[in-house]
Parts: C-alpha cells; structure tokens; sequence
C-alpha cells in the first residue's frame, strides 16, 4: 500500500493531512521556515505519494526530489475541496457559502454545488495580528500574544460610536457599541500608558473586525447567508472567534466554524489523490 500524504505549505505554516491505519484524518503542522522537519517527518513515514499546495509549494517541491510521486493542486482549489470535505463529515450542508481563509493573510471565496470563486481579500490576516502585536508591545511569541489578549481590554483604545455621539441618538442604522475607530480613542486622548494586554486585545479587535467587515459585504454582494471561517489564526483563539462570530450575527448572516480550520487545503491536497 502506498502511503499518502496531503501537504499545504503556507506562508507561516506548513500543515500535512494523512490517513492512519484506521482510515482516520491525523493532522499535523511545522513552521514553514523550518521545512527541513518536515522532510524528516516524510522520511520517518515512508512517504511516496505526495499531494502539495499552498504559495510554498516549490520550497517544499525542492526538497522532497527524491519522492517518487508528487500532484500538485491549486491552494484555492485543495482549500475548497477540504472544506467540502470537511462539511460533509461535520453534516452541514449549504446551497452556498462564504469561506473566508484566516492564513498569513486573508482570502475570501464564494462557493455553491456548481462553482466556486475567490471573490476577494486583504492583507489583514493571522500575520498582521502577529506582526502589529510585535511592533507595539514587542511580544512576539505567538501563544504569548493570544495568551495577553484574551486578558486585555479595547475599552479605553478603540472608538465606538456611543463615544462619538454623547448625549444624543446614534444613527440608527449604527448600534452604540460598535467600533467607530479601531484605535481612535488613542488620538484623541491625553493618556500615554497604555498595558501590553489591552493593546494586544485591540490589535485583535482590529483584525477580526477587518476581515469579518469584508467577509460580510461580500457575503451580501453574494446574497448569501453563511460564512465558513477557516485558518490556523482561529487555533486556540475563542476571543477572535467570539468577535468574528458576534459582529457576523449581529449583521445578520451565519458563521460557520469546522474542527479543523487550519487543515483544509492539506486535506484538499490528499483528498486530491486518494479519492
Ligand atoms: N503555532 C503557531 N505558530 C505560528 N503562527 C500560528 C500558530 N498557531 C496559529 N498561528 C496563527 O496562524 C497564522 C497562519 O495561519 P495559516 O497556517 O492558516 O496560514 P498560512 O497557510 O501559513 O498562510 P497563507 O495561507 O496566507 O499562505 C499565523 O499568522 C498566526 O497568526
Ligand atoms: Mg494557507
């Protein structure tokens, strides 16, 4: 029997999917500018038939050379293929969908049963929240960034409408609490000091509300109800998860969350092959 393995190489990390003995999905990730491990991992597995996507795809390509076997598939398409997958298995099902991929950066695409898009974007992805949380705290460890997040407070950073229009009604079509200003109050304020936490919580904040914005304009462009949101951003991040989930219902559209966001386009790429 050959053994099989679905590869995303990504611009942060490089994510394997594999089918154990028992046919079940085993997962696995490594950074992507350490892909020497990951070769050793597919020499320790006896790997002959590689799957492979992903923007590192060539990286990756020159060192496995000595694979017998190596199928490359497009990441927009292995990413949507995993999501199918991964839908199916969880029992969903959707006439159409958003999904919006929180990787490094942030892409965003339409599917239904006959087609499937990228309809859009934005720079503003897992690797803003790493880099914007470095450049003002200086933390830079990614599990130490979520870990003081989840702690902080965006009160006294971030502008909300209710803090623009004091005293009287908001527009109506604007709730209170929403943010008027990632940041705004900070320009507009006399206070200096501000806690490492409360500023990783509204850099946060700001990257969530980015890519949730977008993927709801979209969704309507698109008059759909349901946004898959995937990528390995979301790992271990119920904070980011809460606001992306709160500002999607709030505006009236579905946000759909699968087990295992970071693996699609690895699980496309294997499904590519053994299917
Ligand atoms: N252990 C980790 N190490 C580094 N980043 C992590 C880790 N866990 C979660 N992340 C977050 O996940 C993001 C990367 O997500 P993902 O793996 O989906 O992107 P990618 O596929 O590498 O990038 P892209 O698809 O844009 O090429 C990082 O920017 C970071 O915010
Ligand atoms: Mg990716």
């Amino acid at each position: 029997m050959t053994n099989t393995i679905g590869i995303d190489a990504g611009g942060t990390l490089t994510k394997l999917a594999y089918m154990n003995d028992q046919h079940e999905i085993q997962l696995q990730h490594f950074p992507s500018n350490d892909l020497p491990n990951v070769l050793d991992w597919i020499n320790q597995h006896d790997i002959d038939e590689i799957g492979l996507t992903g923007g590192r795809t060539e990286q990756v390509k020159v060192l496995l050379d000595k694979v017998n076997s190596i199928h490359y598939i497009v990441e927009f398409e292995a990413t949507l293929k995993g999501v199918r997958y991964q839908l199916e298995k969880e029992g969903y099902s959707f006439d159409k969908s958003i999904i919006t991929n929180i990787g490094t950066g942030t892409s965003i695409h339409y599917m239904d049963a006959e087609k499937h898009m990228r309809i859009g974007g934005t720079g503003v992805g897992g690797g803003t929240l790493i880099g914007l949380a470095s450049l003002t705290t200086g933390v830079h460890n990614y599990e130490e960034v979520l870990h003081l997040a989840k702690k902080g407070n965006r009160q006294g950073i971030d502008l909300l409408v209710q803090d623009i229009y004091q005293g009287m009604d908001s527009p109506t079509e604007l709730q209170p609490t929403l943010t008027a200003s990632n940041f705004g109050k900070v320009g507009i304020n006399d206070e200096t000091n501000y806690e490492t936490e409360d500023v990783l919580a509204t850099v946060q904040g700001l990257v969530g509300e980015v890519i949730t914005t977008l993927s709801i304009q979209l969704a309507e462009q698109m008059d759909t109800e349901h946004i898959i949101y995937i990528g390995t951003t979301l790992d271990n991040n119920e904070k980011l998860r809460d606001i992306i989930a709160n500002y999607t219902i709030l505006k009236k559209k579905t946000p759909i969350f699968l087990q295992d966001h970071g693996f699609s386009g690895a699980i496309g790429a294997l499904m590519n092959i053994i299917e």
